[in-house]
Formats: structure tokens, C-alpha cells, sequence
């Protein structure tokens, strides 16, 4: 029988407790609104907390990250004590069912109450089974993909232990420069915003935390709050400079998405805004999360993000970083040891209260009722249901299909692709990623094994198997290195073939965490490689694996079909082959701009148009806003991706010319026609201007999208309703409301398509 006496103790006394309907349990409460907001899980955290010492729960605030050892997590000596005395509220990094119920069991068997540990990590796109790059996954505007995704990732990590995963990253990246691009859903907020409600939805298994307790779901943070994205030159960690302005109707959307979805924690992000850093800043993490949106989960610092405001130079020492903290709205620390070091004495000194000690315990104790740790802490520590859950068929299914959904067909000259298995033609495949498995699955892959992900070659291989198609193989170059002998074979091969597939592309180490680029072309073996199968005269099909927009232009000129694959997963290879060969019809959009140099960055769709703005049909005009030697537009823009077959738009048409600015809404419709020859999906997006404003407003903004499928020849006609809420923005006074005014709408293809326009009123 498993011993665990203390806790069995301690949960009984807080079932009787509940159950008894304790005075002390709802006195404790005091105004404390509850994130799941029932009474009985209010009533027991509180019989809890009546039962710990202060310094009991500020170990409850406290997150140890584990250490990795060959046979599995091992414990560091650092925080061993800290674990052996109760005084650990959750650990990271700590893998396999094995591991997790060894630091468990001490937690439950040899502390005081024996509180459970909540078990975190970062399940980013995937845990065994990884799925495309969330950029990537966004690329394909399915929502439903997307929950799915999540959900799977939220089953698998929860049946090796894991119950709470540091994602979605829902920062808007506006700079390819910053290496975390890849984590998020690029440059829009109300993209952002959907894709930040859906990958919640999926990792906790609904809206709220009723969902929590499920064995399949994990407790999701919402992470960097805030602007993490708008680092400086796109710096990782970097200060973001940016008006509140900017703040409010760019940045904050996504979190607040997330808030509204029900995500249980945030995560303060480690930039300053407006000279306080995120950790320290209680505007931000009580006065807008909690005061303003309401959000009722616990709020996690990043790790050493406490310790860091020190080298900021807003706190003279940790103990006064813990206390800016914690008064901020930090309730737990994560690997800073601040908190568990000073934060007993700054009570006792008076520099924080008790209440809010109190209140940052409260909420992290309910999300482990929520989760059913204090029933049962052991209840995810399940050998067999780990292998059932994990690497299934349908999840490897469900891959496949999310890689060929979020590859990007960016160029196709004279229908070069797709490649039928009925077409007698001499492949050369080639390139660095080529034959690669180690890359395929990008980085933050969890627990992903890269040897199990399927090259490129492989997926090709095996779809041109018994076909007319003949490959031949040469790798051509390494990723950052070649050699003329190198060379020589990939031009030998594709000599002797019809056309050439070059897979190339980053390795996956260069984007990420702290993985910022200055240079965002293909490396110079690369370009050089290409040069060479260029002077072949044969066709070049370019399929380009990053973790961000790449400078492409010199590609674009120079290649005949570009397919920007990003860092696909494990089913890499036979999601690329099903384009590749005309099985799926790419469908996916891109959702952050392609620079024409790495000059332009930042650079988005939804700029503003400042007082000189330049004529696109003229940009040589001079003392406009523009360039000396490029054009403002991006090499590709937002929204943009090709198909295997075409589509029109027509008959766009408003119920009505105007609507009131409040309760009223106008529905938008268009004919969507399939005019090519092959049945496809369709991203119709809705974009619209806000032409005067109280403050100035971009020039175009996305504000709804649908992604639809057509046969060949098939028209349908979509139907969006626009609410007035929907034009909301904020303004001068820090209010938001809908103004009155004039608006353009368009229904389009891609946010640089602008055939398709109307124009609306609001009263
Ligand atoms: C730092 C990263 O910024 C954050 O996103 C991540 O969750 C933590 N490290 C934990 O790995």
C-alpha cells in the first residue's frame, strides 16, 4: 500500500473541513474570488493554508527546476532540502513517470503536510510526438488543427506525470531577428488572439478550470507577459520600447485572449517596458491581468527572472527583487530560490504582508486541487497508460497532416510543383536538410527523440516507391559548410535528372531561446550550392526549413518553386512529400512577413501610414517614408501563400451601409470560387481601415478569417459578422470603445490583396 500518511491526514482534514462547511474556511477566504470559483475548492485550499506555517507556503511559491541524468531526472542537491522539508510548491524539467513519483514520494512521505508537487515543463509543440513549430502550425489558420495539437501534446505529457506546461507563447513577433518567432503566432493580434484561445482550449480541455481535473489535460501559462516580442533589435531578453498605446492595441490582445479563455498561469516576461521590468511591475500583473481582466490563475516568473532585477538596476539586492515581486503580482518563483531565501524576513520585517503571501499561495494550492493532486497525488503516475498514450498512430496521423497543412507554397513558376507519382521524371533531391532527421523537429520539441523523425528523403522515397518517378540523391553542402567536391556531385546529379528538390534551411539550434540572428539569408555554403544548381539550367524547387522568415529575395529571383516548410516535426518528411506530390494542396498563409532585407525589420502588415506616406505604384518619390534602395513592402507579405489551384473572390456585399457604434453588427459576404482544377482549402480573410481616428490606426487590420474547402470549380459564399466591438480600439484617454467614422473592407486573399473593397460607416 502506498504511504502516505501525513497527507492523508492533511486531506482529510481539509475533506472534513469542506464538508463541515468551516467557519475558518470561509473567514480564511476573506474577498479571495477563486479561479474556478467553487465555493468547496475556496473552502478546502483555505483549510490548507490554515494548517501551514508562512514558511510553508512561501515553499509553495517556490519552482526548482530538476536535473537530467542518463537513467532519468535526478534531483540537485541545491533544492534537495528544500524538497525534504515541504518547502517546494513545483518542479520542472523532472521526466518519465519513474522520476516524478521518487520526488513525489518525498513531498507526500517525509514533509509535515505533505502538500503534492505540481510537475511542469515546457510541452511547446508536442512531447514525444512533435508537431510543426507553432508558427508553422499557425501558417495553417486551423483552429481546430491547432486545439488538437495541443491536445494531444496535453495527453501525452500528461500520462508520464507532467501537469502543467509553459505555453502557449502568444507574444506578437514583428522582428525575424528574435529567435522566439517560432514559438508564437506571429505578427498579428487577431490571429494571435484566436490561435491563443485554441492551443488554451486544447491543453486544458475546455474554457476554465473545470476541465483540469481530467487525466488527459495539463494546467497552461500564458507566457511572457508582456511584449517579450518587442525586444530591441530583436535581442533576446532586450528592453522593449514601446507607447502604451502600442502596448494595448498590438501586444496585449493575445494575453488577454488567454486570460478570457481561462488559462490557469501567466508567465511575467524578463523585458522591461516603460523602464519596469515585466517582474516587477504590478501595473501590468495585477492592475491589468487581475483588476482589468479578471484573471484569477497564479502568475510565474521566468526562470532567475526575480534574481534579474538585480543586473536591471531596479532592486539593490534579491531580497528586494523578491519583495518587488511578490507585491507586484509574482506568486511563484521559478528557479530564483528568492523567494524561500528572504521573503520569511521581509514579512516579519513588515515589507510585505502576510495577505499577500497568503493570496500567492492560495492560488497555486488551488490549481493542485483543481488538478487532483491533493486526492490523489499519484493519480497521472501510470507506466502502462504512458505507453498507451504515447507516439500513437493517430497522433502520427494528426502530425502528418498538421506539417502538410502548414507548409507555405511561396513561389510555383510554370506549375512546377506538384511532382504526380504518374509523371516519368529524374528527381535530383539535394541539400543539407535534405537527409537530416536531427533539425526536423525544431526547437522546444519536449521530449521528441530526433532519430525517430522522417528525413525528407525518406518521406519522398517512400511516396515516389513504385512510381514513374526516379530520384537520385547528393547532399550538395552541410549547413554552414561545402566543398567544391560536394558540389560537384549535387550538379553531377542534377545534370542527369529533370529537376531538382534543394532542401535547405537553418539548423534548429538558430532559433529559439537566446538564438538571434543579425543575418537572415541562407548561409553562404548554401547560397552557394544554389548558385551552382542555378547554372544547371535545370528547375529549382526550394524547400526551406527555419524557425523564422528568412531573407529570401535573392531565392525568389532565382528558384522556380519556394516552399517554406519551417521546422515541420517529426512527420517532416512525409507531410513535405504529400505536397510535394500534389496529395494535399497547400492551403497555408503565412503569418509573419518576409522581409526583402534583413533592412526592413520590423516590418508587418499592420503598419501605420504616417503623415508622408509613400505612393507603392511610385516609391522613388522623394521625403515620403520610404527607402533609398527597397520598396516598404515585404518580399511576402501577411496572409500571402499559393495553392495548386486558384481562387476568385467576387460579389462582396454588406447587409447594410452602417452600423451603431455599440450592440450592432453588419454581415459581410463574398463569393469564394475554386477556378483551378484541383480541390483546395481556402483562407478568406476579412480585413478592414479604420480611416479617421482619434489616434492614427493601421492601415489595415485583419478582424475576421475562415478557412474553407472547395472542389475544383466549386463557389460558395462566406458570411462574416462584423461586430462593432470588433472596431474597437484604445485610444488617447487609455479607454477602448468603437468610434464612429468611416471604414474600407476588404475580403482577400492576403493582406497586400486588395481587389475585393467596400467601405462601411459606424454611427
Ligand atoms: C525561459 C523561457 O523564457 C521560458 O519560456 C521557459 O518556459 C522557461 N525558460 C523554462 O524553461
Amino acid at each position: 500500500m502506498k504511504k502516505y500518511s501525513i497527507s492523508m491526514v492533511c486531506t482529510l482534514a481539509v475533506v472534513l473541513l469542506a464538508s463541515c462547511g468551516s467557519p475558518s474556511g470561509t473567514s480564511g477566504a476573506g474577498s479571495w474570488v477563486s479561479y474556478s470559483g467553487d465555493k468547496q475548492v475556496e473552502r478546502r485550499v483555505d483549510s490548507v493554508l490554515k494548517l501551514m506555517t508562512l514558511e510553508e507556503k512561501i515553499g509553495q511559491m517556490t519552482q526548482f527546476s530538476a536535473n537530467w541524468s542518463i537513467t532519468g531526472p535526478v534531483m540537485s542537491d541545491d533544492f534537495k532540502p528544500f524538497l525534504d522539508k515541504g518547502l517546494i510548491g513545483s518542479i520542472f524539467n523532472a521526466t518519465s513517470v519513474e522520476g516524478i513519483r521518487r520526488m513525489q514520494q518525498i513531498a507526500i512521505d517525509s514533509t509535515r503536510l505533505g502538500i503534492p508537487i505540481l510537475f511542469g515543463q515546457d510541452v511547446i509543440h508536442g512531447y514525444k510526438t512533435i508537431f510543426p513549430i507553432p508558427l508553422a502550425e499557425a501558417c495553417s489558420w486551423d483552429l481546430e488543427m491547432m486545439r488538437r495539437t495541443a491536445e494531444i501534446a496535453a495527453i501525452e505529457a500528461a500520462s508520464d506525470g507532467i501537469n502543467w506546461t509553459f505555453a502557449p507563447m502568444v507574444d506578437i513577433a514583428r522582428d525575424a531577428r528574435w529567435g522566439r518567432v517560432m514559438e508564437g503566432a506571429g505578427e498579428d493580434p487577431y490571429l494571435g488572439s484566436r490561435v491563443a484561445e485554441a492551443r488554451v482550449i486544447g491543453f486544458q480541455g475546455g474554457r476554465g478550470g473545470d476541465s483540469l481535473g481530467a487525466l488527459h489535460t495539463l494546467l497552461a501559462c500564458g507566457k511572457h507577459l508582456a511584449a517579450y516580442g518587442a525586444a530591441e533589435s530583436g535581442r533576446d531578453y532586450n528592453t522593449a520600447e514601446l507607447s502604451e498605446h502600442t502596448l494595448r492595441n498590438v501586444y496585449l490582445p493575445p494575453y488577454e485572449a488567454a486570460a478570457k479563455a481561462g488559462v490557469g498561469t501567466f508567465m511575467a516576461s524578463f523585458n522591461e517596458i516603460n523602464g519596469m521590468p515585466a517582474t516587477a511591475d504590478r501595473w501590468l500583473l495585477t492592475e491589468i491581468l487581475r483588476e482589468e481582466w479578471g484573471f484569477k490563475g497564479f502568475v510565474v516568473s521566468d526562470y532567475t527572472g526575480i534574481n534579474e532585477l538585480v543586473p536591471h538596476g531596479v532592486a539593490e539586492d534579491e531580497q528586494h527583487a523578491a519583495e518587488l515581486a511578490v507585491i507586484a503580482g509574482v506568486d511563484m518563483d521559478m528557479t530564483g530560490a528568492t523567494y524561500i531565501k528572504y521573503l520569511t524576513q521581509s514579512v516579519e520585517e513588515g515589507r510585505v504582508s502576510e495577505k499577500t503571501i497568503d493570496n500567492a499561495a492560495r492560488r497555486i494550492l488551488e490549481m493542485k486541487f483543481l488538478l487532483g493532486l491533493f486526492d490523489d497525488p499519484y493519480r497521472y503516475l501510470d507506466e502502462k497508460r504512458a505507453r498507451k498514450n504515447t507516439m500513437t498512430p493517430a497522433f502520427m496521423e494528426t502530425a502528418r497532416r498538421a506539417v502538410a497543412s502548414s507548409v507555405v507554397l511561396l513561389k510555383n513558376a510554370n506549375n512546377l510543383l506538384p511532382i504526380s507519382r504518374e509523371r516519368a521524371v529524374t528527381l535530383a533531391l539535394v541539400g543539407p536538410l535534405m537527409n537530416d532527421s536531427v533539425n526536423l523537429n525544431g526547437e522546444w520539441a519536449g521530449l521528441g527523440d530526433r532519430n525517430k523523425s522522417v528525413p525528407i528523403l525518406k518521406g519522398l522515397t517512400e511516396k515516389y516507391s513504385e512510381s514513374a518517378v526516379k530520384l537520385i540523391y547528393a547532399e550538395g553542402s552541410g549547413i554552414t559548410e561545402t566543398s567544391p567536391g560536394k558540389i560537384a556531385e549535387a550538379v553531377s546529379a542534377a545534370r542527369r535528372a529533370d529537376m531538382v528538390i534543394a532542401a535547405v534551411g537553418e539548423s534548429f539550434h538558430w532559433s529559439g531561446e537566446a538564438a538571434v540572428r543579425s543575418d537572415i539569408r541562407l548561409p553562404e555554403a548554401q547560397r552557394a550550392l544554389l548558385a551552382a544548381l542555378e547554372e544547371t539550367g535545370k528547375p529549382v524547387v526550394l524547400i526551406n526549413l527555419s524557425g523564422r522568415p528568412l531573407d529570401l529575395s535573392w531565392e525568389d529571383v532565382h528558384m522556380d518553386a519556394i516552399l517554406q516548410a519551417w521546422f515541420p516535426g517529426m512527420q517532416a518528411g512525409h507531410g513535405i512529400a504529400d505536397v510535394v506530390a500534389g496529395d494535399v494542396n497547400p492551403s497555408a498563409r503565412l503569418v509573419m512577413s518576409f522581409p526583402r532585407n534583413i533592412g526592413q525589420v520590423p516590418i508587418y502588415y499592420n503598419r501605420k501610414n504616417t503623415g508622408r506616406p509613400v505612393d507603392l505604384s511610385n516609391e522613388k518619390i522623394d521625403y515620403k517614408s520610404s527607402y533609398l534602395d527597397t520598396s516598404i513592402t515585404p518580399l511576402y507579405p501577411f496572409g500571402y501563400g499559393l495553392s495548386y489551384t486558384t481562387y476568385t473572390i467576387s460579389e462582396l456585399s454588406l447587409d447594410k451601409p452602417s452600423m451603431q457604434a455599440a450592440d450592432d453588427s453588419i454581415s459581410v459576404s463574398a463569393t469564394v470560387q475554386n477556378t483551378g482544377s484541383m480541390d483546395g482549402e481556402m483562407v478568406v480573410q476579412l480585413y478592414i481601415r479604420d480611416l479617421v481616428g482619434s489616434v492614427t490606426r493601421p492601415v489595415k487590420e485583419l478582424k475576421g478569417f475562415q478557412k474553407i474547402a472547395l472542389k475544383a470549380g466549386e463557389s460558395r459564399q462566406v458570411t462574416f459578422d462584423l461586430r462593432a466591438e470588433d472596431l474597437a480600439f484604445y485610444g488617447i484617454d487609455r479607454k477602448k470603445k468603437t468610434e464612429p467614422g468611416d471604414f474600407k473592407l476588404w475580403i482577400a486573399q492576403s493582406s497586400a490583396d486588395h481587389a475585393n473593397e467596400t467601405d462601411f460607416r459606424v454611427e
